[in-house]
């Protein structure tokens, strides 16, 4: 049965997870934030105590394949509780990315992100949607953005929640986080090659929302 996904992968607020929300939300498609499950991981390894380190690698990997994770709406259960905020504190993307250079973690989320793939169709937003998960996908876009235009971004969403930050320090939290997805031996992030390269940072939401319609209108 065919049924499609579009992959939006980038680096680190590049406004890949807004702009892949919005493409969905108007094709009337799934989505799938793959990145929320690293950062749940991440956070669950936490509470249970397990370092996060390659020492750990089988404790981590065994807990992400028996993640008791439930999407329901726009929110994200673990267990009997609502992480839906908890996951998205700078501490836990940190975390994620840690937790994500472990191949073994990496395998045992597969299933889970596969599992979205449901019609009448999927745009999957993340690191390697087009490069590992989804190597089929007829549209797959790398959506960047200059690091000075990301920090930016992310200081200006964090204040819309009342956590105060300094540009400088979150620039150079997205480049520690951008060189280790970039480095890492598994699944790093890169463009596919087939993938269509997205610069967003003179963009609107709107304008980068479009492009991807556009290219996606265009195969149909
Ligand atoms: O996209 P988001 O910032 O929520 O992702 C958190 C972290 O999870 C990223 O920094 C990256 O290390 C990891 N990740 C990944 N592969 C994905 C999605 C996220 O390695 N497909």
């Amino acid at each position: 049965e065919h049924i499609p996904v579009i992959c939006i992968d980038g680096p680190t607020a590049s406004g890949k997870g807004t702009v892949a929300a919005a493409v969905a939300q108007r094709l009337g498609y799934h989505f799938l934030d793959s990145g929320s499950m690293y950062r749940t991981t991440a956070l669950a390894a936490m509470r249970a105590g397990i370092p996060i380190d390659a020492q750990h690698e089988p404790e981590l990997a065994a807990l992400a394949r028996t993640l008791p994770v439930r999407f329901a709406g726009g929110s994200i259960w673990l267990g009997a509780d609502d992480i839906t905020d908890a996951i998205r504190t700078e501490e836990a993307g940190m975390n994620a990315s840690r937790v994500s250079t472990l191949a073994q973690v990496r395998e045992a989320l597969v299933a889970l992100q596969l599992s979205f793939r449901r019609l009448p169709g999927l745009v999957a937003d993340g690191r390697d949607m087009g490069t590992v998960i989804f190597p089929q996908a007829p549209l797959k876009v790398y959506l960047t953005a200059s690091a000075a235009v990301r920090a930016e971004r992310r200081h200006k969403q964090l204040i819309s929640k009342g956590i105060s930050s300094t540009i400088a320090d979150l620039r150079a939290d997205l480049e520690a986080r951008d060189a280790r997805d970039a480095n890492r031996a598994v699944a790093p992030l890169r463009p596919a090659e087939d993938a269509l390269v997205l610069d967003n940072s003179l963009l609107t939401i709107d304008e980068a929302v479009a492009q991807v319609i556009a290219w996606w209108q265009a195969r149909q």
